[in-house]
């Protein structure tokens, strides 16, 4: 099997994975994966549950579509992650319902809205999370907006929508959407109460250790 195809296949898996279990639904996320001629792309309008994997969107390196359905509105959203972090090999969009709470509460320019409550949150997402500020779904008018934030995030929070994450793999960016849906869900489940945060020194050595 070639890597696009074992890609494409994989990419189907985590769609359903993802929308089996309340991560996206009816219509709404979207993911992208970096090959050596171009990008997959899911479909404009797809369930992320029901993937064909052999109508799943393929785009040049110059994100022209070349094959499969029409891609994703999103295009210019995942553009600025994958131009801006070369290192990064798939981007996933979800409308995760506690990190898009978040996203509702956090102030545009804010850096870091969910507090490091947990490990494997800092070491998948890192240790900021810009907000970006609200645009229209589709509108080209975010790509500046959120490669600027990308230049020094793995990830950011769109204000009202929800988020977007880069990943070295598609595997590594499905479980960093995973991990900040978590996290939003610690955060907002002990909003108000005396949390213990990972301290500096705790979050420096796990971003030493792990990257
Ligand atoms: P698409 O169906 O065009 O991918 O858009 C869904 C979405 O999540 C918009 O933000």
């Amino acid at each position: 099997m070639s890597e696009e195809a074992r890609l494409r296949e994989r990419l189907a898996e985590h769609g359903a994975s993802l929308f089996a279990r309340g991560y996206s639904v009816g219509s709404a996320g979207n993911i992208s994966v970096r090959l050596e001629d171009g990008f997959l792309m899911t479909p404009t309008n797809s369930c992320l549950g029901r993937l064909d994997p052999a109508r799943i969107s393929k785009l040049d390196r110059q994100y022209r579509h070349i094959g499969g359905d029409k891609p994703s509105k999103e295009v210019f959203m995942h553009r600025a992650f994958l131009d801006t972090r070369p290192e990064a090999g798939a981007v996933v969009h979800l409308h995760s319902t506690q990190a898009t709470a978040i996203a509702c509460l956090a102030a545009p320019g804010e850096d870091a809205p969910i507090p490091p409550l947990t490990p494997y949150f800092v070491m998948r997402v890192g240790r900021r999370l810009p907000v970006v500020k609200y645009y229209r779904p589709g509108d080209a008018a975010m790509e500046p907006a959120i490669a600027e934030a990308a230049r020094d995030a793995r990830a950011v929070l769109l204000a009202n929508h929800g988020p977007v994450v880069s990943g070295r793999t598609l595997d590594d960016a499905v479980y960093a959407a995973e991990e900040l849906e978590e996290a939003a869900k610690l955060a907002l489940m002990l909003r108000g109460q005396p949390a213990r945060l990972l301290t500096p020194a705790e979050i420096d050595d796990l971003l030493g250790t792990f990257g």
